[in-house]
């Protein structure tokens, strides 16, 4: 970050979080806040809230949240300078040029520079596709079925048979050699010089969520090695973090994303009206996609080739999706190879109810292993069973694997208490699975750890909301009864600024650059308070939870004595103090 503090602070007190969030999504006033339809995940009723009086939205569905500048970054994908930038041209504060030679600076201007030169040549490639020298990728991509829209939507184009003209297009149009080898456009030699690195192929711009194309995909028209070529990665350029087809999927709201392997499925998929599709990008799937499909949905479909290493894919893809608390489904796309495919030869509806038959990955898993025993061996049948029960113990929640172990006993013809033992049996030799994260279902794991942060969050968001609370019980806590870094870092900041009569939650998150951590932040100040009406029973539970805190803190202080520091004695204070908390009444009047 390159602008000053103070300058950041200005922007952001001229900047109204309700207005700007407005823009975006439609608000309703209720209560304190403002309550709109959630647009990073998919949701039908609203549980995005803005509040005016902390500057910062929270959603409790997903846990999105932030402050105005993270809204933007995560909305509109920009970078902390283009949210500034944006935010202070909004509010009329003029920015000064940013120093030369600062190195947030230079990687910016160069991102904006790769961004540029990635757009003009995609411009390039969308025109010579419909000019006369692009009848021959115009032609090909008639016969693949698709529409001129379709090929307009996805600002499809064409590299032409000879790679000096795009690079003599970004000449023209005054991009130096280095960005055009940069942005992986075209690559240097003694012989050729400077030559595209696409030639005589359709191009398919790979576009981020905010529809900036930042790679290609080119394929041979016909037969030709590669089929596909895609940009290398550069510094815009992350196959592991972005999606192709997100630009449009994200905003589909279809309650499920539709994961397919190609470029081609996902622009057969939504020119037969799926817009949930998207592909990986020319390589396998990876966690941070799944984190990324996760911000959008929990049900992930999976419309991989039917062929063998289509089946392998998905079996990969399955276990990342699980990882990262997602459920995943697959669908059956036999007779025919691909969502491409299929969708031409049966359409629409056909998938409609391929869709709703889509296979559990659960058992699409002990199908394909199925596959590899001879049921007629009862050695190979119990072999097979043994893996069954190998499998069940990867479910962490016992609910969830006693109602599978039911399924597939049905299933299989197997008797339920025999695979109980199975299970039994191997759990007692290597453990239950441990539970996975599951971020957007909203039921939160109740352990103790979460059981304290929950009551700090409490705490902090009560203060929040009644600052004029903080005078009343700083004689009881303080920053240091918060023990993990993040909470602590909020309290301490929480606390300073109310010592000195501010409060600015807004700028507390500001102190957080990572994406992950604004979230969190914006959590703490967003937990839904206890609704009750008398004041005898609002002043109880704050009283409980003020004393959770204070006694949590005692407790972990118990537990680390030897390397907290603390001695014998102060732990005696300590206890007294949480004792005189426990029998002290604070009014909240
Ligand atoms: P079409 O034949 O055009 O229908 O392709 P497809 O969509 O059926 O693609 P396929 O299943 O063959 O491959 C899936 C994805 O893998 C493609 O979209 C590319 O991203 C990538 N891919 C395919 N072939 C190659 C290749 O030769 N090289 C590289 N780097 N990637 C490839
Ligand atoms: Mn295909």
């Amino acid at each position: 970050m390159f602008y000053p503090e103070e300058l950041v602070e200005e922007v952001r007190s001229k900047s109204d979080i309700v207005d700007v969030v407005s823009g975006y999504v439609r608000l309703q006033k209720k209560g304190s806040s403002h309550w709109g339809l959630c647009p990073f995940h998919n949701e039908k009723t609203p549980s995005f809230s803005v509040s005016a009086s902390k500057q910062i939205y929270h959603c409790f569905g997903c846990g999105a949240g932030g402050d105005v500048f993270g809204f933007l970054m995560n909305y509109e994908n920009y970078t902390f300078p283009e949210a500034m930038k944006i935010l202070a041209d909004r509010a009329g504060v003029q920015l000064p040029e940013p120093q030369e030679g600062e190195e947030g600076r230079v990687r910016e201007k160069k991102r904006a520079r790769l961004l540029e030169v990635n757009k003009e040549a995609a411009k390039f490639f969308f025109y010579q596709l419909r000019s006369p020298r692009g009848e021959i990728g115009y032609q090909y991509l008639e016969k693949r079925e698709l529409s001129r829209e379709t090929m307009h939507r996805f600002g499809l184009g064409y590299a032409g048979k000879s790679g000096a003209e795009v690079v003599q297009y970004l000449h023209e149009k005054g991009f130096e050699d280095e960005v055009i080898k940069e942005a992986g456009l075209a690559s240097y030699s003694e012989k050729y010089g400077l030559k595209s690195l696409f030639w005589n192929r359709v191009m398919f711009p790979i576009q981020d969520r905010n529809n900036r194309v930042i790679g290609f995909g080119g394929r041979v028209m016909g037969d030709g090695e590669p089929k596909y070529l895609n940009s290398p990665e550069t510094p815009i350029f992350d196959k592991r973090r972005n999606l192709y087809g997100l630009n449009f999927a994200r905003m589909a709201k279809a309650g499920n994303m539709i994961l397919c392997e190609g470029y081609m499925d996902v622009i057969a998929m939504h020119q037969a009206g799926f817009t949930q599709a998207v592909a990986s990008l020319g390589t396998a799937f990876t966690a941070e996609q799944a984190a990324l499909l996760g911000r959008y949905t929990e049900n992930v479909l999976l419309a991989y080739d039917s062929d063998g290493a289509g089946v392998k894919a998905a079996l990969r893809s399955i276990g990342i999706l699980r990882e990262a608390g997602l459920t995943g489904k697959v669908i059956n796309m036999k007779p025919y190879k691909d969502p491409d495919e299929f969708m031409k030869a049966l359409g629409r509806e056909a998938f409609e109810e391929r869709i709703a038959q889509a296979e559990n990955s659960f058992f699409f898993e002990l199908r394909i292993l199925e596959e590899q025993f001879d049921m007629s061996d009862p050695e190979a049948k119990t072999k097979f069973h043994r893996e069954i029960a190998k499998k069940l113990c990867g479910f962490s929640e016992a609910v969830e694997r006693e109602n599978y172990l039911q399924a597939v006993a049905d299933k299989y013809f197997i008797s339920v208490g025999n695979l109980r033992n199975l299970v039994e049996g191997y759990a007692a030799q290597t453990g239950l699975a441990k539970p996975v994260e599951r971020p957007k279902t909203g039921v939160r794991k109740k352990n103790p750890e979460e059981n304290v942060k929950r009551n700090q969050r409490l705490l902090l968001t009560w203060i929040s909301d009644e600052p004029a609370l903080y005078d009343k019980i700083k004689t009881y806590i303080s920053a240091d009864d918060f023990k993990e870094e993040l909470y602590h870092l909020v309290a301490e900041r929480l606390f300073g600024d109310l010592e000195q009569g501010k409060f600015q939650p807004a700028s507390i998150i500001g102190m957080f650059e990572d994406e992950e951590e604004q979230r969190l932040a914006a959590e703490i100040f967003n937990t839904n308070l206890p609704r009750l009406e008398s004041m005898q029973e609002r002043e109880k539970a704050f009283h409980d939870i003020l004393y959770q805190v204070k006694s949590s803190s005692y407790q972990y202080e118990m537990t680390h004595m030897e390397t907290s520091g603390k001695t014998f004695h102060q732990m005696v204070e300590g206890k007294q103090a949480l004792e005189k908390l426990r029998k002290t009444h604070i009014s909240l009047e």
